[in-house]
């Protein structure tokens, strides 16, 4: 596996990135919960749930306090020992979602906050995949949610014009400029991130990228790695506008076009 993540001030600092994105609301976790009691139980202690590149395991540790059994994996050690640290009874570990074998099957796989997109290549998403089929039992359900490449698509919103950021952490106001751009050649969307820190004149610059997938190549990767795609729609969801809601008729989500900023999947095992 090719090594895609540079350091991050953010995975780097977790208290920090809470700070930057809070979940106040738990939206991940109740966007997860929501469609796990519908389409499986409603009986939460039966259910175990595997969080792909968990962070700071915020989603898994409101999961658990509802009931599941918790593990996340990330790759940033920083991460894994504030999820385990902060959030017990979740476990967590230091591995990689491209490629992982943890000898246990669950219930339940989340990969949210376009995680799977640090999956660039063809090769190393059939391996995520892959490895995420033989880690769900039969009928077990993947929720991913991530940004659309298909939005791109007409859309330049986001694109090439650098945005101002700024928050305060701790009393102090930590500032950033970020660039997102599209790298066509190798459908990537890139972020190159200066930071000005509280305690340093030179800017801290950071890249980072994200695969562009669209809805129909998602599902073809998902079809051979052995899922059945349940739904794909782009509201509501955690990271949506207004956020997620209760959906009381889940099958309703499936009629979406598919052309908004974020994408959610819904896929069984099969
Ligand atoms: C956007 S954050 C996820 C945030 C998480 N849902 C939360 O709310 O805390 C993406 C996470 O994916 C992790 N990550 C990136 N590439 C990874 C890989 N190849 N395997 C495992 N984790 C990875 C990063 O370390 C980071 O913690």
């Amino acid at each position: 596996m090719i090594p895609t993540v540079t350091r991050n001030l953010l995975t780097d600092n977790p208290a920090l990135y809470e700070a930057r994105f809070p979940d106040p609301d738990h939206a991940a976790g109740r966007f997860v919960d929501d469609i796990a009691r519908t389409l499986l139980s409603d009986d939460r202690s039966r259910l175990s749930v595997l969080d792909l590149g968990c962070g700071t395991g915020r989603d898994l540790g409101f999961l658990a306090g509802q009931g599941y059994r918790c593990h996340g994996l990330d790759m940033s050690e920083q991460m894994v020992r504030y999820a385990a640290a902060e959030h017990a009874p979740v476990t967590a570990s230091v591995d990689d979602l491209r490629d992982f074998d943890l000898q246990k099957s669950f219930d339940v796989i989340t990969c949210l906050d376009s995680s799977l997109l640090y999956c660039h290549t063809d090769t190393e998403l059939a391996s995520a995949l892959g490895c995420a089929r033989n880690h769900l039992r039969s009928d077990g359900l993947l929720i991913a949610e991530m940004r659309n490449g298909a939005f791109f698509l007409g859309n330049t919103e986001l694109l090439d014009v650098p945005t101002l950021t700024s928050f305060d952490w701790e009393g102090r106001v930590w500032s950033a400029e970020t660039t997102l751009w599209i790298d066509h050649a190798s459908q990537l969307l890139r972020r190159r991130r200066a930071w000005t820190l509280p305690d340093s004149s030179e800017p801290l610059v950071q890249t980072s990228a994200w695969r562009l997938l669209f809805p129909l190549e998602l599902a073809g990767h998902l079809e051979r790695a052995g899922f059945s795609v349940w739904a794909m729609f782009d509201t509501p969801g955690p990271r949506t506008d207004p956020g997620w809601i209760p959906v009381s008729n889940l099958e309703g989500l499936r009629d979406s076009p598919l052309s908004g900023d974020r994408l959610h999947v819904v896929a069984r095992a099969v």
